[in-house]
């Protein structure tokens, strides 16, 4: 949601911009001077810097680090060691402790720390009672699995002079040719260098120093001293090592400078994708400047950045510093576990020798150079060599993404604000008056009493109870929204216990911190503290949180934090957390730890009844996130240019572990014409995280107000998304289980195709084969579709065949959504138009088998359970493989579920539950005159047999493939069967 600067009346001022706003056509752009340039953040001008250097220098520069053989041991997968940096005024050797750790999942570890600080052999400035280390507590909050050493790695016994080799991963087929001096890592796989570390030696940690006060210049000499600091090496600037200044806040840095950089090289990989969140092209853009390239690094910063613009590397309000190369046949990626401010820069250079006689299959080498703030270095290796591999094991280091109800992955009706109960109520009265779907209306801040959380206004919402009463009805939900600010005024329980209890975050000087935010003077609740937590969780119980039902969820909005009178807009890094860490030691977790409290606490509650999954929407995030809810990005505007960032936006949070995300429909910001938020509906309908959402001050825009045609045509967008609910389900189960995104860009699908390899503007949908491709310019009337290779694919809606390798331009009237059905798949729908997700728990699928003309075969999965408790983790669920063989002409449903205690009961409360429809497109033609097909299902009674059930053939025409459908075949979904579509054809009736 949107917030400005400065401690003063909010309402005012809002009214007046929004005043402005609807008297001039809105041209809205971010308070750049609000944010830091990486000129203006000085350890980021110090590395580019020394990046500089190195470049300059060419040849005769050499990385003033290396690894002291004698130091060097491996045992149990773990090799430790001594990386020294040589000063080379005073000739001291820094040590630097370094650790590698080989894990059996096929991934490399390395941490580097600096042991004068890992003693605590410092001094800090300005009296501050920080922690002397560097910050090393991020895993605690990223990482949940993987960790286990790998027994087979070992040390090389052939490592060359000056080397030590490390032989680790699948059959020891990777390797990590670690030289000493200087120190460099090649990591390789199958023989050939993937990424390399430290090869261009911009690998830099800086060390504790003491502050040396200098004498204040002579009078008429300021200009010469002036002089004299421009002649040191920019890189070791030292006017930007101690107190920084940036919009008038000072940051006191107590611990003077401590940034840790490393460049990380991708050796014949064009395309990197990741490091969300930014607008602008899934494959990242070049960052040094040039011609359709970045000036700036990728900045990661989580900050409530006030509209913001497009194309751009700016921070936003999440980060996941996780990176991946890719080429045809082959992904590899690096996660740089850090918490503190963050910049990456990137640049690709063509190779100029012969790249296969350097052992290289590209001809283009992406070189990227991370640099954090504070904190230890600490990154991960993953050598692949498929997206699919690595999303698996990135999910299993940082966890998968939650398994949400069944509502939550269903449509959402937001705005700021619904204004009474009654006006919720009547909203939810208008969608069923209109016979359109929804299964959540969300409340913005203005439920609150004066904005303090965990009250309701008494004169708006005087019945919240039965507002959510009413909604339960068709099994809808409300979410509402709970910040981390805490309104700092009297008589208010919240803030007088989280002063009580000591729980808030502190200033530098260890006192309860202040700052601004929507309810004016607030504090803020220190999640990082394991006391915080129980806390929150005490907060959420219904006779605490009053008024609140079991069918209420959470927003968690703010939480970067956003502060409106803060150094860009948030919090100064040297307040103080628990464990005494500074801010700038963990702010890009902030977000995280916030929504963690509040997944337990909403956990907890639900035990008090029957345990429900928790949802919860962030705004701030960090890897890991994804285990606890689903994020959407931010305060966007009701443009077109909008619309279509969003998709890449979508898509690179799903390669980069956190799938369950989407845009706020319509555009938040400004009011969007009728095409444009029709056209927002059919891209929202493939979002994973589906809501539309809208600022206090736009004119209303629910789906029943859009008026004929748009009222229907965004309906019919809104029935899409519920008709393949199934679909849709079992694609957050595979992101569930495998770290797999839900919807996926071209590259992650063919990975061997490099002509798709920057498509960001089309999407599939989950292992369905459904392809997406949604307009998103204005006024258009087609759009192009890229077609990575030969299947044929069909128009969704008419079963027109498009087909053949390349682009393709498909037409796309404003009433039509561009989506096709890739050849060799089947997938599940739901077709019954309900109000809400909750009333087709037990409604008939229909099954759609997408067939090749070649007679190629078919397959596909549904999962389902519950949608709502955790019984699935105690076997309660359906998954079944329907596999069509070409060569039999059978379509099949078999078991691939696993037997859990709660199977058998959920599977009795599942009978019944049939398959009502079987579509199948591009049906052979050889199947004319088909009447019926042969059914048969397991556990039917011998005598029973097969069965023959109707089946209609419609011939293909023109370029409308041909298809057939069995209507009502009577088989369970939750049970084995077959249907042999081989018969009926023979006894052809007579003309
Ligand atoms: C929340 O954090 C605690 C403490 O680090 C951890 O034990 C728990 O698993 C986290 N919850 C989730 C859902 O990741």
């Amino acid at each position: 949601m949107r917030s400005s600067n400065g401690p003063f009346n909010w309402t005012a001022v809002f009214l007046f911009l929004s005043c402005l706003y609807t008297l001039f056509t809105p041209a809205l752009t971010v308070k750049k001077q609000d944010f830091k340039t990486c000129d203006q953040s000085g350890f980021c001008k110090r590395n580019r810097a020394y990046s500089d250097t190195a470049i300059s220098q060419s040849s005769s520069w050499t990385s003033p680090y290396t690894l002291d053989a004698q130091s060097i041991a491996f045992k149990g997968g773990q090799l430790t060691g001594i990386v020294l940096k040589n000063l080379p005024q005073s000739g001291e050797n820094l040590r630097l402790p370094l650790t590698i750790n080989f894990l059996e999942s096929g991934l490399a570890r390395v941490s580097i720390d600096e042991e004068k600080r890992q003693k605590g052999e410092i001094e800090l400035r300005h009296g501050s009672k920080a922690r002397k280390e560097r910050y090393n507590e991020a895993e605690k909050w990223a990482i949940v699995g993987g960790q286990q050493l790998s027994k087979g790695a070992a040390v090389s016994k052939d490592s060359e002079e000056g080397t030590t080799k490390v032989l680790y991963g699948p059959a020891s087929g990777y390797e990590a040719i670690i030289r000493h001096r200087p120190f460099v890592i090649d990591f390789k796989r199958d023989g050939e260098t993937h990424i390399q570390f430290n090869e261009r030696g911009l690998l830099n940690v800086e060390h504790w120093r003491p502050k040396i006060e200098k004498e204040p210049p002579k009078e008429g000499e300021e200009n010469k001293a002036e002089e004299e600091q421009k002649i040191v090496d920019p890189a070791e600037d030292e006017s930007t090592w101690w107190e920084e200044t940036f919009g008038g806040n000072t940051d006191s840095k107590p611990k003077g400078p401590e940034s840790v950089a490393l460049d990380v090289s991708f050796p014949g990989y064009e395309h990197v994708y990741g490091v969300p969140e930014h607008t602008g092209p899934l494959s990242l853009l070049q960052t040094r400047g040039g011609e359709g390239n970045h000036d700036d690094p990728y900045r990661l910063y989580n900050s409530d950045v006030f509209e913001y613009e497009m194309d751009s590397p700016m921070t936003l309000y999440g980060a996941i510093p996780f990176m991946q190369a890719h080429r045809a046949g082959s992904t590899v990626g690096v996660l740089w576990l850090n918490a503190a401010e963050t910049w990456i820069d990137i640049v690709k250079s063509k190779l100029s020798a012969n790249p296969l006689s350097l052992g290289i299959k590209g001809t283009t080498t992406t070189q990227t150079h991370w640099f954090s703030e504070a904190g230890i270095l600490d990154v991960f290796v993953f050598l692949g060599p498929t997206p699919q591999a690595i999303s698996k094991s990135y999910g299993e280091l940082t966890g998968y993404t939650q398994l949400p109800q069944q509502f939550a992955i269903a449509y959402h009706q937001c705005r700021w604000n619904y204004v009474t109960d009654e006006d919720v109520k009547d909203v939810d009265r208008k969608f069923d008056k209109h016979s359109i779907p929804y299964d959540v209306i969300w409340l913005d801040i203005e439920y609150t009493e004066e904005k303090k959380y965990f009250t309701w206004d008494g004169m708006t919402f005087p019945d919240p109870l039965g507002m959510q009463k009413q909604l339960d009805e068709h099994e809808r939900k409300l979410v509402a929204i709970i910040d981390p600010h805490i309104k700092n005024t009297a008589n208010y329980w919240v803030k007088d216990e989280l002063v009580s209890k000591d729980l808030a975050i502190k200033n530098k000087d260890g006192n309860i911190w202040d700052g601004w935010c929507w309810p004016g003077s607030s504090y803020w609740v220190d999640c990082f503290n394991p006391a915080a937590i129980e806390w929150w969780k005490s907060l959420f119980t219904y006779d605490r949180f009053k008024g609140s039902a079991r069918n209420l969820f959470i927003w968690n909005d703010m939480n970067e934090p956003s502060v409106f009178n803060g150094p860009e807009t948030t919090s100064p890094k040297d307040n103080m957390h628990h464990g005494n860490w500074e801010h700038r030691d963990l702010h890009n977790i902030n977000g995280l730890t916030f929504v963690n409290a509040t997944y337990a606490a909403t956990l907890q509650r639900s035990k008090s009844e029957a345990p429900q999954r928790p949802f919860i929407l962030t705004r701030s995030f960090y890897a890991g996130s994804q285990r606890m809810g689903a994020m959407w990005t931010g305060d966007n505007q009701a443009l077109w240019s909008h619309l279509k960032a969003s998709l890449p936006m979508v898509l690179n949070n799903g390669v980069s572990g956190f799938p369950f995300a989407g845009a706020d429909v319509g555009g938040f910001f400004g009011n969007p014409e009728k095409d444009l938020l029709v056209r927002w509906y059919q891209a929202g309908a493939f979002y994973p995280f589906f809501r539309a959402h809208a600022h206090i001050d736009t004119r209303r825009r629910e789906p029943y107000l859009a008026g004929s045609p748009y009222r229907e045509i965004i309906t019919k967008a809104l029935r899409l998304r519920y008709a393949l609910l199934p679909s849709w389900y079992t694609a957050f189960r595979e992101a569930h289980t495998e770290g797999w995104p839900i919807v996926r860009p071209n590259w992650w699908v063919h990975p061997s195709d490099p002509a798709g390899f920057a498509l960001d503007k089309q999407m599939y949908l989950g292992s369905t084969g459904l392809l997406v491709a949604p307009v998103l310019e204005e006024g258009a009337t087609s759009v192009d579709v890229y077609l990575a290779d030969e299947t044929p694919y069909y128009d969704y809606w008419d079963f027109e065949l498009v087909k053949g390798r390349g682009m393709h331009t498909l037409d796309a009237p404003l009433e039509k959504l561009p989506l096709l059905m890739r050849a060799g798949h089947v997938f599940p729908r739901r077709d019954r138009p309900r109000r809400s997700s909750g009333l087709m728990r037990y409604d008939p699928f229909t099954l759609v088998v997408v067939l090749g003309t070649d007679a190629q075969g078919a397959e596909g999965t549904l999962y389902l359970d519950d949608g709502e408790s955790f019984d699935y983790e105690q076997g309660a669920f359906i998954h079944r493989k329907f596999t069509y063989d070409a060569a039999t002409q059978i379509l099949r449903s078999e078991d691939i579920g696993e037997k859990g205690k709660k199977s058998d009961a959920y599977a009795m409360s599942m009978q019944g539950v049939r398959v009502e429809r079987v579509i199948v497109v591009g049906a052979p033609a050889e199947w004319k005159g088909k009447e019926e097909v042969d059914v048969a299902e397991e556990g039917a009674k011998a005598s029973a047999g097969t069965r023959k059930v109707d089946c209609v053939f419609h011939e293909a025409s023109g370029k409308k493939a041909a298809w057939a459908v069995v209507r009502d075949p009577r088989v369970e979904i939750g049970k084995g069967w077959k249907i042999d579509f081989s018969s009926g054809a023979r006894d052809k009736k007579e003309l």
